[in-house]
């Protein structure tokens, strides 16, 4: 199973990947954790993302490109993965189709998880509050989104076209929404 989750910030992707890891046994690669981590453990990669991620933009699609692909050759990648935050713009959309495709192994569905403004906006407060996140602060969260809406959010149109788009509304329980996830894409385990 190759599933890509897509979503404004906060709306749940973290929180639906490790889950779904479990249920269907392939690794959760998260770009923006792996940023972190470079960013923690003071790499080059690191160096050079830490001010955009800050700002809340977007990392330039060559260094997450770079990162993404030496990600999915791990040997755990093999039996699938479930990607988050990644695709994020349509050069990164366009140089995965093309990676996967000379794999033989293209994405089988892609969730967009929908969630209202004002909520999300609530629960990276929270988070905010609980775990100091940098990015969380209501102005680059308001950037987070406008980047979302310029860069992202386009990508619907895109997976749609390729007939694997999965709409999911992203509010309730996360066991809710974990339990539409997987009406909608079906297998297990
Ligand atoms: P990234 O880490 O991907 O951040 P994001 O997309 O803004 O997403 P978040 O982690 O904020 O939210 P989420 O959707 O995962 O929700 P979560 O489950 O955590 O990226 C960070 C930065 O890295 C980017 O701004 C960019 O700079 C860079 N970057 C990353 N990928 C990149 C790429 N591909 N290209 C270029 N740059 C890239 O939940 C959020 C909160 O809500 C939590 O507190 C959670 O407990 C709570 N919550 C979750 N579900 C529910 C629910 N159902 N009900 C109530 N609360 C809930």
């Amino acid at each position: 199973m190759r599933i890509a989750l897509l979503g404004p910030p906060g709306s749940g992707k973290g929180t639906q990947g490790v889950v779904l890891r479990e249920a269907y046994g392939i690794p959760h690669v998260s770009s923006g954790d792996l940023l972190r981590a470079a960013v923690r453990d003071g790499t080059d990669l690191g160096r050079k993302a830490k001010a955009f991620m800050d700002a809340g933009a977007l990392v330039p699609d060559d260094l997450v490109l770079a990162m993404m692909k030496e990600r999915l050759a791990k040997d755990d990648c093999r039996k699938g993965f479930l990607l988050d935050g990644f695709p994020r713009t349509r050069a990164q959309a366009e140089a995965l189709t093309k990676m996967l495709g000379e794999a033989g192994t293209p994405l089988d569905h892609v969730v967009s998880l929908s969630v209202a403004e004002g909520e999300i906006v609530a629960r990276l407060r929270g988070r905010r509050e609980q775990e100091g996140r940098s990015d969380d602060s209501d102005e680059t969260v308001r950037q987070r989104m406008r980047v979302y809406v310029a860069e992202t959010a386009p990508l619907l149109d895109y997976y749609r076209s390729h007939g694997v788009l999965r709409e999911i509304d992203g509010v309730g329980k996360p066991q809710e929404i974990s339990g539409r996830i997987r009406s909608a894409v079906g297998g297990s385990r």
